[in-house]
């Protein structure tokens, strides 16, 4: 019998989300939140498939649910999963049963990349079922078909830093370069707790970018140098440039119509406590908040914003991307 697990981190958007969808330059992060997933083929011969989180609960399907012809809802939760079994098992004829657990660290649909986390170490961790070792290029190129069927637009930016961790440099279709940071940085992550569609925003900023077209070209000028200038201060640790970097980002992302009112108070109580800089990360419309803080101003900031209400945390980048572990044996 196979069991496998495979892990997948979370991300942060430092700069260029939305504009990466018109092939303009981002800069992300993974940071230590992962998603968790674990297979396993059951021996009793039960034929189902049960699937297991620790934030929606545990369902149990025939596993004839694999086959592509049974109707499956798209908008469920466990739909990605499905959509690789089914991808990746079409044929699963074994009478035995399939049992997939998943913990995640990352909050749902707040811009930290859940569904590209769950997208890479489910494709991961479904392979290994098959006993099927592939390149985490390869491991890459479903989850990104996976995490379009969640969001159709994707840029797949999230899936490639979620895949090889770290801080990376990514232009669609041209280039993705690893970032080394001289200095140790620390980010509060901030969130709203208000969930969003990434979809939906990604249409919005389709809108405004079709009825500006003058503009929308010279925001997205804007932003690749903003990204350009960014490497300069990341990696020369120069925390004031990257701060400021953070607020001119964060001026774009409301011109386009996907900030809110929530995220420009938490924003505003966030400089007040002491960020150098802070932005949105994500996709926006409610989410999550980035606030860089010198590391000497951590607890004071923390213990401020919480004392207002505030649900914060401190993330830091973590430079390993996907991690797989295929055991076959008996159980
Ligand atoms: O909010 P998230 O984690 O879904 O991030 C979306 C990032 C976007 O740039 C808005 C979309 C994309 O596909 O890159």
């Amino acid at each position: 019998m196979t069991s496998t697990l495979a892990s997948a981190p979370a991300k942060i958007i430092l700069f260029g989300e939305h504009f990466v969808v018109y092939n303009q330059p981002i800069i992300l992060a993974s940071i230590n939140k992962r998603m968790k997933i674990e297979c396993k083929i059951e021996e009793e011969m039960n034929k189902t498939l049960t699937i297991e989180t620790n934030h929606f609960g545990k369902k149990t399907y025939p596993l004839s649910i694999i086959e592509k012809n049974n109707h499956y809802p798209a908008n469920d939760f466990f739909y990605p999963i499905i959509y690789i079994l089914r991808k990746i098992l079409p044929h699963y004829a074994e009478p035995y049963g399939i049992t997939i657990k998943i913990h995640s660290e990352i909050p749902y649909g707040v811009g930290l990349g859940s569904s590209a986390a769950l997208s890479v170490a489910g494709v991961a961790a479904i392979l290994g079922l098959n006993n099927s070792v592939k390149k985490k290029n390869e491991i890459l190129d479903i989850a990104i078909e996976t995490e379009r069927i969640i969001h159709k637009n994707s840029s797949g930016a999230d899936c490639i830093v979620s895949t090889y961790g770290g801080l990376l440099y990514y232009q669609r279709n041209t280039k993705i370069r690893s970032l080394n940071l001289s200095k140790e940085i620390s980010f509060i992550i901030i969130n709203t707790g208000l969930k969003h569609s990434t979809g939906q925003l990604v249409s919005r900023v389709k809108r405004f970018s079709e009825n500006n077209l003058c503009e929308f070209y010279n925001l997205s000028n804007n932003i690749s140098g903003i990204c350009e200038r960014a490497i300069k201060a990341l990696e020369e640790g120069n925390f004031l440039n990257i701060g400021k970097l953070m607020n001119e980002n964060q001026f774009i992302l409301e011109r386009i119509g996907v900030s809110t009112t929530e995220i420009n108070n938490t924003i505003n109580d966030s400089l007040q406590y002491g960020a150098i800089g802070s932005k949105l990360t994500g996709a926006g419309g409610g989410g999550c908040v980035l606030a860089l803080i010198h590391h000497q101003d951590k607890e004071y900031f923390l213990d401020n914003m919480r004392k207002k209400g505030y649900e914060c945390f401190p993330v830091s980048i973590e430079n390993q991307g996907l991690k797989v572990n295929i055991k076959s044996s008996n159980f």
